[in-house]
């Protein structure tokens, strides 16, 4: 919600106005599933940190390639140390965005290999998710595998769809041009926040 608010200037007694915006802030955790350096999903993520209105703020999430490969017997304290700050990022957040390319048909192992760390940790139960997957081939392998993941997971999904991905949808710096792919980005974003707002069923 944005109020009028007044400020007073003594010297030329002048009243100026100014709009506050007193909404919450809704804090996004953002995970591309790419460990490219010029990944597209990377870019998705970071279109969405341009794109967001005031009210939410975005962190990408840039640790993936330090965790280590989940095991079991890893999973006691003392945690290793970037599992740790994982899980930390995770609990802090009100809301999470994940952006996967596919391989083979399938999800990418290393985000795979993030949610897994997660499964037993409480920060993703009833957390508002938005998945959006970008792949050449349209993803949708990928996509329908994390999605019942997620769900699995207890997370609250918001289905930032399957697209078909091409170099042509960003530009010579590597960010996204593409009308359609911005807009769903930035409907992803507003339903993450009107789920946010609701109490988990
Ligand atoms: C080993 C491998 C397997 C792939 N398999 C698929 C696939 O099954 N479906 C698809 O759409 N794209 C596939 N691709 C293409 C990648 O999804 C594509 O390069 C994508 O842009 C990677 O995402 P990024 O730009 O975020 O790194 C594959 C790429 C690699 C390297």
């Amino acid at each position: 919600m944005r109020v009028l608010i007044t400020t007073v200037t003594c010297t030329a007694g002048i009243v100026m106005l100014r709009w506050l915006d007193t909404s919450p802030r809704m804090n996004v955790l953002a995970i591309s599933g790419s460990l490219r350096a010029t990944s597209s999903n990377a870019a998705l993520v970071r279109a969405a940190a341009r794109l967001a209105p005031s009210t939410i703020a975005i962190e990408i999430y840039a640790e993936l390639a330090a965790l280590p490969h989940f095991s079991p017997d890893l999973d006691v304290a003392p945690l290793p140390g970037p599992v740790a700050e994982l899980r930390a990022a995770v609990g802090r957040c009100d809301a999470v965005m994940i952006t996967t390319p596919e391989y083979a048909h399938g999800m990418p192992g290393s985000l795979k290999n993030a949610l897994d760390w997660l499964v037993s940790a409480t920060g993703p139960i009833d957390k508002p998710v938005l998945l959006i997957s970008a792949s050449p081939g349209g993803a949708a392998h990928a996509h329908a595998q994390f999605s019942e993941v997620l769900r699995t997971m207890s997370m609250r999904l918001v289905d930032g769809g399957a697209h078909v991905f091409s170099r042509a949808k960003l530009d010579g710096d590597g960010n996204v041009v593409d009308k359609a792919l911005l807009a769903s980005i930035r409907a992803g974003l507003a339903q993450l926040a009107a789920l946010e707002r609701s109490p988990p069923a």
